[in-house]
């Protein structure tokens, strides 16, 4: 058997785990496999880069960030566009190069956006099993992404480390996190860190409502404020507005936000705090290393028994296959009667509603 492997978009914690536990079940199983390790993501299926790779390049590996195969955004609404150089367009490149090196399945992990490709892929006849990857938790049919476990500790990290300065000062800090569509990363770490105020993209939130926290505490005798937003959240007069015309780009959600906080509170400093890239960075959780192991085993099991079109995915305790057919194009933001929301409002904290 001749399978590549390949990590495509964003980079997150644990992919190197997730692939080690693929070509740990795929050697384990079948003395003839052999893995090969495509470049930067789709790019490298463009432009023919991937290399043969041995046992040994999978060991030590369980608990290194980034991905030892490299990664890039190609995005789905670029791999129909016409190369002039190949005379075709990108989807019939990949499909073309697949065969001229006579794989027999890809192991694709990553994202939302990689999911729509993988899926066009496997339409053109490609066998494909696929892992979901992203710290933002947003992929369709599995209650987690690998990743996220990651990135809410980077983030609650933030948050907890913010306190005593935030508490020496008596000052509101603004925690922006990552999230431009859904919130989950801000939602579980502004939890798990104390947040005072969690502003997500589902729930547009109003100025007025993080004031009256703000002021509230103060009232109580408590001096500081944590405010955690997601980079997707933004105000109720924003959101009112049609999309075309929600200004995007200048300043980030945070900073507007802490503009008109500071606006508003002439006794209190506002701060803010963008940890950024910080959230994918460094080593995976022991949680994510055991997630992404068994999200590998199942993947290598399904290519062993080429049961293929499928993305691994977590169901309620247990790992499970789901049609790319259902994952594709889709978005898992946070829905309205999520019970972390629920629950986060009976802890008292405020969703800027
Ligand atoms: O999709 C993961 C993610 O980290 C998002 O949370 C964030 O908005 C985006 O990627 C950042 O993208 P880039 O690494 O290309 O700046």
């Amino acid at each position: 058997m001749k399978i590549g492997f390949l990590t495509s978009g964003g980079d997150c914690q644990g992919l190197n785990a997730a692939l080690r536990g693929v070509a740990k079940t795929l050697f384990g199983a079948v003395p003839y496999v052999e893995i090969f390790g495509i470049e930067d993501g789709y790019r490298g299926l463009i432009n023919s880069r991937w290399r043969k790779m041995e046992q040994h390049e999978f060991s030590g590996i369980l608990r290194e960030g980034g991905t030892i195969l490299g990664t890039s955004r190609q995005p789905f609404k670029t791999i129909r566009d016409f190369d002039a150089a190949s005379n075709e367009d990108r989807l019939t490149t990949m499909v073309r190069n697949y065969h001229n090196e006579c794989f027999d399945a890809l192991v694709i992990l990553g994202g939302n956006g990689t999911h729509k490709t993988a899926y066009a892929l496997s339409q053109c006849g490609i066998n494909i099993v696929t892992l979901p990857k992203t710290i933002d938790n947003d992929i369709y049919c599995t209650d987690y992404s690998f990743g996220f476990d990651s990135a809410v500790a980077k983030a609650t990290d933030v948050l907890d480390t913010l306190h005593s300065t935030a508490a020496a000062h008596g000052r509101v800090f603004v925690c922006e996190l990552m999230g431009r569509k859904a919130g989950w990363v801000a939602l579980y770490a502004g939890i798990a860190g104390g947040a005072d105020v969690i502003l997500l993209p589902e729930i547009p939130y109003t100025v007025d409502s993080v004031l009256e926290v703000i002021h509230k505490r103060n009232r109580s005798g408590k001096n500081f404020s944590i405010i955690a937003i997601a980079e997707g959240a933004m105000t109720r007069d924003m959101a009112e507005k049609p999309k075309k015309e929600r200004k995007a780009g200048d300043i980030s959600p945070g900073q507007e936000l802490v503009r008109a906080l500071e606006n508003r509170l002439d006794q209190q400093d506002v701060r803010l705090v963008i940890p950024g890239h910080f959230q994918r960075g460094g080593d995976p959780t022991p949680t994510d290393r055991v997630f992404c192991s068994r999200l590998g085993a199942m993947a290598g099991e399904l290519v062993l028994k080429r049961k293929f079109g499928y993305m691994v995915a977590l169901q309620g305790s247990s790992i499970g296959a789901v049609a790319l057919s259902e994952v594709a194009g889709k978005l898992k933001t946070i829905p309205v009667e999520n019970e972390v929301l629920k629950q986060a409002r009976l802890l008292g904290i405020s969703l800027g509603e």
